[in-house]
């Protein structure tokens, strides 16, 4: 089949690299003309484990332009990727996807075939088959379902592990409102084997905004019990590893610590909030899972203020800036209200991340960083962030540690060792 990807970011560098791995072709759109230069080099625009050996492997596949209605006229379908930022109160700002749609419509006007448009995008519910719908129709003067089709295929791409989630997903979400387009999406996913669910284009977006929120929930909720857990001296991991035996409940997303980062969980739980109000629902369950994840780096910090008091001039380590491992992604990075928060007390920052440093110097130039993991070591007091694998087993002795993600391998019996939720 022939794809068009509207989007070169996180999910539709790997989406389209994925489907040329498939045997599609593909033809990439950006803006951003620096993120079409690198795919046609052959190099990947974001940092994703095994994605720059795919593209050399499909680089015959892989074809990129800065002319999106050509790009629609010269395919069968169309997904678009593209960002879906918050605005200021939270709701989804859906300028990027209703400039991409106009141009879409336009490159649809003389189009004599059918032609379907995916959104990838996380949407709030309603928002394909409104506003996308409407530009698109506006721009072509065709109508969508009759002339040319609209979908829903969310992605479940975690960031690190985003190739492998592409290829073996838990599930496949397809919401169509046409049969055509139904068929080309049945057509595109014929080889995967998980269950594929089969809905209406707003059901398609709800699954997934429920998803997220309800991870993101699960995440808060372990960090709540763990904090009460810690208080009655009862360790956290133990209580989640039978709670999680219970098939009902399962044991992923129970890992406690300073919360949940990243670009989707923080963005779409408040978009979800947002977007209910415009509907007169109060979400008060997600409500609680944004404000325990706010207060869990605070807890961080007031440990390290529990130490030394007096924070002025006192060199403190940070250990892990990415929002998570494997990747060098620093947005809703746990550390960052932790670095803030310390600066604000007069702390002197020496921070290392294997991956996210330049990225973190973008927010933060005034700290400075390191580079091993070894040098922050000899700080006053040292802050575990990120889970990243090489801090679990670094030698820690004689250093003040509080571990945020609960891994060092250390924690269960070094004294020096205190970590948030234990
Ligand atoms: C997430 C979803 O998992 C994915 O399905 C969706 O499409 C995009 O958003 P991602 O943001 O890449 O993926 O990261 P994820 O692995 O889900 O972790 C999110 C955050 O939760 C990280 O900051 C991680 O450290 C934290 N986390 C995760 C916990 O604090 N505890 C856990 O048990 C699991």
């Amino acid at each position: 089949m022939k794809i068009s990807i509207v989007g070169c970011g996180y999910v539709g560098t790997v989406t389209g690299v994925c489907f040329a791995d498939f045997g599609h072709d593909i033809i990439f759109y950006d803006i951003d003309g620096k993120k079409l230069d690198l795919l046609a080099r052959g190099e990947a625009p974001i940092y994703e484990p095994s994605l720059d050996g795919l593209i050399r492997k499909n680089r015959e596949h892989l074809v990129t332009t800065p002319d999106l209605t050509a790009a629609v006229r010269d395919t069968d379908i169309t997904f678009v990727c593209v960002g879906t930022p918050s605005r200021q109160d939270g709701s989804i700002d859906l300028a990027y996807i209703l400039s991409a749609g106009a141009t879409i419509g336009e490159g649809l006007q003389e189009m004599p075939g059918f032609h379907s448009i995916i959104v990838k995008s996380t949407v709030f519910p309603g928002s394909t088959e409104g506003p996308v719908r409407s530009v698109i129709e506006q721009e072509s003067g065709k109508q969508a379902f009759v002339d040319f089709g609209l979908g829903s295929n969310p992605e479940f791409l975690r960031e690190g592990n985003a190739v492998r989630d592409f290829c073996e997903p838990d599930r496949i979400v397809l919401g169509t409102g046409d049969t055509r387009t139904a068929r080309m999406l049945g057509n595109l996913y014929a080889s995967f084997t998980c269950p594929k669910i089969e809905t209406s284009i707003r059901t398609a977006e709800m699954i997934k905004y429920a998803s997220n929120a309800f991870l993101a929930t699960k995440i808060s909720f372990a960090n709540e019990i763990g904090n009460l857990a810690k208080k009655l001296g009862i360790d956290s991991e133990e209580v989640f590893a039978g709670v999680g035996l219970d098939s009902r409940i399962g044991p992923a997303f129970f890992r406690t610590g300073i919360g949940f980062g990243g670009s989707c969980f923080p963005k779409d739980v408040r978009a979800l909030i947002a977007g209910a109000g415009g509907h007169g629902e109060d979400l008060h369950v997600l409500h609680a899972a944004l404000r325990v994840n706010e207060d869990q780096p605070l807890r961080l910090f007031r440990l390290i203020q529990a130490r030394i008091p007096d924070l002025k001039g006192r060199r403190i380590g940070i250990l892990g800036l990415a929002f998570k491992p494997d990747t060098d992604d620093v947005r809703e990075s746990r550390a960052i209200p932790i670095v803030r928060a310390l600066l604000d007390a007069g702390a002197d920052i020496i921070a290392y991340d294997p991956l996210a440093m330049e990225n973190f110097a973008a927010l933060f130039p005034q700290i400075d960083y390191a580079p091993s993991a070894r040098a922050v070591l000899s700080a006053d007091a040292v802050l575990i962030t990120t889970e990243w694998e090489e801090f679990e087993h670094l030698d820690y002795s004689g250093a003040t540690v509080i571990d945020g993600r609960r891994i060092a391998a250390a924690s269960r019996t070094a004294e020096i060792y205190e970590g948030v939720c234990w």
